[in-house]
């Protein structure tokens, strides 16, 4: 076993900030020695209001000697790095990834791995000389809500499994129209920034891809509208009234220590961007299975999230939120519900997937979340984003088909 391991991270924002506490938590051997991301004085400004004990925490027991760099090449040219983590906006993962895996270094890569059929393209034909393993972050496949469901399925405990329902109301989703993520050319819309994690998710339990696709989803029908471009709630006249401002959130629903942010971007505004409100798809798999999965935005004060696989033999089902798990046999009486312990809204899988990340640096294990997984999810989300465009059927074009 290594008895130090040397992390690099491309973009330092909020999620590699969570990402990393997790695994310098679990992994005293590892430590961030390098970081590029131009936020450089922010960062540096907030952690010199921490104390060690965080730091230590934040980037691990080598914190002193953090370096920050301009480049990826510039940093691998400095620092021997181990690993490498990738956390910046969405369009960038695909080049930042393709340069990475140019160095054969292991990545840890967020997702979605790609937001174009283009980038996906590219990242495909560049995994094909690709000699190591990366972790593509999809927590919710690490979770012992999957991991239990798919054990039910690939032992045939439930049978074939010919249909899945499943779900996401996220009940917190008007923050992607009122900041950095409702820009389209970031993101690419919320098939590839949520739905990617879902249907990752089926696929994995399902042990199968995704073949065929009709999907429909709303722009403009719930968020959006004709306030001023750049509105934001702090100066807004309808401050007090609007349900969608922080005044209305913390007098009528959360009521929590802290007041929200008041200067969030209008989700009413003519330049709220052309994400989706809600949005619906069935897919049909090659082994025969047919998944329906719907997401919403707009929901509030009843978070919903997960599925259901029903067999010929029984029907495993779970919801992060409610923390179950329930596989209800149809022949017998011997139904199990299982409640875990320790959930978060990402089914506790965040630790997994950094050890995972950690066990192939030191050549112990493969991949449990592969970058082909990553590549054909968001290959499937931009087909799902198609199809509702076009309102019609559509192939899931095989990854050695697409250009
Ligand atoms: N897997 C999950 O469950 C999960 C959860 C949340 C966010 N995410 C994903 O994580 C990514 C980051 O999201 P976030 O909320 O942390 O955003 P963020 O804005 O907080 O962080 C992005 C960081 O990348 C930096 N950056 C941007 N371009 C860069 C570049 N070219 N080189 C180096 N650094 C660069 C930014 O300065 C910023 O610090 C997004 O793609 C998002 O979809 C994944």
């Amino acid at each position: 076993m290594k008895n130090k391991i040397q992390l690099g991270v491309v973009g330092y924002g909020e999620r590699m900030h969570h990402v990393l506490r997790y695994l310098c938590k679990l992994h005293h051997e590892a430590s961030v020695v390098g970081i590029v991301d131009p936020r450089e004085s922010e960062i540096h400004e907030r952690d010199a209001s921490l104390t060690e004990t965080r730091l230590q925490e934040n980037y691990g027991p080598d914190f002193k000697n953090l370096q920050f760099f301009s480049s990826l090449k510039e940093m691998l040219g400095t620092v021997q790095i181990d690993g490498l983590l990738i956390g910046t906006n969405c369009n960038t993962h695909t080049d930042i990834a393709i340069e990475a895996m140019s160095y054969q270094l292991p990545i840890f890569l967020e997702k979605p791995v790609s937001i174009t059929t283009e980038q996906v393209q590219r990242l495909y034909e560049a995994s094909l000389s690709y000699q190591q393993e990366a972790v593509i972050s999809f927590p919710l496949r690490m979770s012992l809500f999957a991991q239990k469901a798919r054990e039910l399925v690939s032992s045939n405990t439930l049978g074939r499994v010919l249909q899945v329902e499943a779900y996401n109301h996220v009940t917190y989703g008007s923050n992607y129209f009122s900041g950095h993520y409702r820009d389209f050319e970031e993101t690419g819309g919320l098939w590839l920034q949520k739905a990617t994690h879902d249907l990752d998710v089926i696929s994995y339990v399902l042990g199968s891809r995704a073949k065929r696709v009709a999907a429909m989803h709303t722009v403009h029908e719930v968020y959006g509208g004709n306030e001023p471009a750049g509105l934001t709630c702090d100066i807004c006249p309808k401050f007090e009234t609007c349900e969608q401002s922080p005044f209305w959130d913390y007098l009528h629903r959360s009521g929590d220590d802290v007041m929200p942010n008041t200067k969030k971007l209008c989700v009413f505004g003519s330049d709220v961007g052309n994400l989706e409100d809600q949005g619906a798809t069935l897919i049909q798999y090659e082994n025969g299975a047919q998944a329906s999965y719907t997401q919403n935005f707009y929901v509030r004060n009843k978070p919903a999230r997960g599925a259901r696989f029903i067999g010929t033999q029984g029907m495993v089902e779970f919801d992060y939120y409610t923390a179950k798990i329930v596989h209800t046999p149809f022949h017998s009486r011997d139904r199990v519900e299982i409640k875990v312990e320790h959930s978060d809204s990402h089914g506790g899988g965040d630790p997994y997937l950094v050890h995972n990340f950690i066990q192939i640096i030191r050549g112990e294990a493969k991949s449990k979340s592969p970058l082909l997984a990553g590549i054909e999810s968001a290959n499937l989300c931009l087909v799902c984003r198609t199809s509702a465009e076009q309102q019609r059927f559509l192939e899931v074009p095989p990854l050695d088909a697409l250009g």
